[in-house]
């Protein structure tokens, strides 16, 4: 059976889901939505039949769909998630979940009335590197984890391929996107300290946000936690202010246990490019021997991307929940609540 899909908002998220979805077996993408004629161009020629101007209309006029991809902007999150959840349709949304926990609520609440299922894109679990450590953490080879450290600079709205493109208006608008490098990064890092840590609930210890590039949001946040089910630390930086081009990135994950410490850096590749020739011959090899390729393993990171829907999409076909839930959505934008409820601004963006 073939799982039909719509995808919602073809950006840079949901351009990447997209040719995603047109590579995972069983899944046909029937319809797309985008505010931008040129996006929908684009997937008309990649075979995508229906194609609609605004997200409301494909979910009025699609019936037949089994699941949506939503990767709108952060403030459209919690409307279109509830029209797909009363359109019958199974709904896979790009983090956060929404912007408020009192929207995540409400959209529980919803996803539990309707039979649907819904996962969060919370993309870092399906990391390569991220899963290996987990399962290292799992057998006990560094004892009981205790600290938690996590950093991750990038260049957040900045970012952008060979030729740059203007950044989308709703990155710097703080009703649009909820906040700024916390809610954009710290979303995912806090996840994974919740994840690695198994803890439903995390107390803030500390918290700074930093506005050194004077936007109306903070490009930067240090976030102590505290796990209040087994007392582990997590010590979590993240920022918009990298310099550095892909492959090169930014970031590191280091366990600390009783009886030993495990870090990201040891297990990523060490030479990216080297990597991704690697990998480019693997799958050239699985393809001749007709063999599923991997893909997007060349670029080690982005595999992740792929891996998500698979799991979403495998759910769907074998009626199981999604290992991330509307429920992990609300833990994560309650502790970053939490923080910017403690911060309080000034003028020259220090506390
Ligand atoms: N998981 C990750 O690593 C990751 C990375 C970046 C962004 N994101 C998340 O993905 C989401 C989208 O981010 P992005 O960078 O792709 O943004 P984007 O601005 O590039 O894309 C948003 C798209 O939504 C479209 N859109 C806006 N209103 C619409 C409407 N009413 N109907 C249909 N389409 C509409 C826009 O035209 C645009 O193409 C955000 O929530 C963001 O937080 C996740």
């Amino acid at each position: 059976m073939k799982l039909r899909v719509g995808v919602i908002g073809l950006g840079r998220m949901g351009r990447l889901h997209l040719m995603n979805s047109l590579r995972i077996d069983d899944v046909y993408v029937v319809a797309v939505a985008d505010k931008s004629k040129s996006a929908l161009k684009r997937a008309k020629s990649l075979g995508v039949q229906k194609l609609f101007l605004d997200y409301q209309k494909l979910l009025n006029d699609c019936h037949d769909l089994d699941a949506v991809l939503i990767s709108l902007p952060n403030f459209l999150h919690f409307p279109s998630i509830q029209l797909a959840l009363e359109s019958g349709v199974n709904v896979f949304i790009e983090k956060p979940l929404a912007t408020t926990s009192k929207e995540c609520l409400e959209i529980m609440k919803k996803v539990k009335a309707s039979g649907r299922k819904l996962m969060v894109g919370h993309c870092m679990r399906f990391l390569t590197v991220v899963e290996r450590m987990k399962t290292v953490l799992s057998k006990g080879s560094i004892g009981k984890l205790e600290v938690i450290t996590i950093e991750e600079i990038l260049n957040g709205p900045f970012a952008h391929g060979v030729i740059p493109k203007p950044i989308p208006e709703w990155w710097f608008n703080p009703q649009k996107t909820g906040g700024g490098a916390l809610i954009d990064l710290g979303y995912h890092w806090i996840d994974i300290f919740r994840y690695f840590t198994e803890s439903r609930k995390a107390r803030v210890l500390f918290s700074h946000l930093d506005y050194r590039l004077n936007l109306p949001i903070e490009d930067g946040a240090i976030v102590i936690l505290k796990s209040l089910e087994n007392l582990v630390t997590g010590i979590i930086h993240v920022g918009w202010y990298q310099k550095s081009i892909f492959p090169r990135y930014n970031f590191r994950l280091v366990l600390h246990g009783d009886a030993g410490y495990m870090s990201s850096e040891e297990l990523i590749p060490k030479n990216m490019y080297l990597h991704a020739i690697k990998e480019g011959m693997k799958n050239l090899l699985r393809k001749t021997i007709r063999k599923k390729i991997h893909p997007l393993s060349y670029t080690y990171y982005y595999e992740a991307y792929y891996n998500e829907l698979e799991h979403f999409f495998s759910c769907i076909k074998n009626d199981l929940e999604p290992s991330v839930s509307a429920i992990d959505g609300l833990r994560t934008i309650e502790i970053i609540e939490e923080v910017y409820k403690r911060s309080t601004r000034t003028s020259n963006g220090t506390k």
